[in-house]
Parts: C-alpha cells; structure tokens; sequence
C-alpha cells in the first residue's frame, strides 16, 4: 500500500513541478549535485565511480539494470524527488523491514556514495544513458 501510494505521490509531482531540485541542507558539508556528461555514455571521474558503486553493489538486481524497478521501486521515478539526505539516510541503514539492504558497511559505499547519488540523479534526469559507462577523456 505504501509503495503504490508514494509511486502516485511520485508522478503527482513530477508532473506538477518542474523545478523541485535539492535542498541545500542536512548532514556536514555536503558536496553540491553534480555530474558532468557527454554524449549519453561519458561521464566525469566521479560519476563514473558512483556508476562503479551501483554495479559493484549489484543494486540493479533489485531495481533493474535500467533502474526502471523491480523488487525495488524505479530509482527514476524515486530520484525525481529524493533529496541527498534521505537518499543517504536509506542505503545507510536501509529499510531491511521492507527488502532494503543496509550498505553502511561497504567501504564502496561510505567512499561513493555522493557519487552514486549523482550518477542516479543524471539516470533519473534523463541524461546519463542505462548501461555501460565510460570516462570522458578516455580513448
Ligand atoms: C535485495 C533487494 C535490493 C537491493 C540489492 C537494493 N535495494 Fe534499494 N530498495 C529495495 C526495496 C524493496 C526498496 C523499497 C523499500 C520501501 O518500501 O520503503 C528499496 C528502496 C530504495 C531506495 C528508496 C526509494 C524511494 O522511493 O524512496 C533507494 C534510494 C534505494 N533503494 C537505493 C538502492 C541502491 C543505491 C542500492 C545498491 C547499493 C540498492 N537500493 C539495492 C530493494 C533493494
């Protein structure tokens, strides 16, 4: 039940709201959302380390290798509206009650996980196409 409505909730504003960015609060100094990319597929360094993160983490086998959803809910739908708090608040910690691991004991994750949030966010953005990704100065 929870799940379906947040997903109306979810569409609700992302049809109604362009514009509903980040707000800049929360835990410590937290780096400004920010990815960089080229051509669909070439990202700046630390994209490409969150885009290593998801696949190191296997996240897609729960929310789809497109992040479309599955077991989980659609990370594009859901990052239309996450903020980086409560995007931290969940894979620190999780919602293991409801099939959300807590990754807070990945090294990985504790590294990248601001880089992850911003390769999502350019996922869910539109702008960073599914799939394979590379560096933007690579050959
Ligand atoms: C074993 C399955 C599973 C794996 C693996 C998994 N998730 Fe999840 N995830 C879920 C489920 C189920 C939910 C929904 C929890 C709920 O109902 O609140 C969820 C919720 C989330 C949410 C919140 C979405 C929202 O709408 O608020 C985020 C963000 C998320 N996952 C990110 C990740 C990331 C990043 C990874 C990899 C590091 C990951 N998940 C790995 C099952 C999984």
């Amino acid at each position: 039940m929870k799940g379906r409505s947040l997903l109306l909730l979810t569409m609700t504003l992302a049809a109604s709201s362009a514009s509903f960015a980040q707000t800049p609060s929360g835990p410590g100094q937290m780096k400004p959302v920010a990815y960089k990319v080229v051509d669909g597929n070439k990202v700046d360094s630390d994209t490409l380390q969150g885009w290593k993160t998801w696949r190191a983490l296997a996240c897609e086998r729960c929310h789809g290798a497109k992040q479309e959803g599955m077991v989980g809910p659609s990370l594009i739908d859901a990052f239309k509206t996450l903020d980086k708090n409560e995007f931290h608040r969940t894979v620190f910690g999780g919602r293991v009650d409801k099939g959300m691991p807590d990754f807070s004991s990945s090294q990985m994750m504790q590294k990248n996980w601001e880089n992850l949030f911003a390769y999502l966010k350019g996922r869910s953005d539109g702008k960073i196409n599914p799939g394979d990704l590379q560096a933007i100065d690579a050959k």
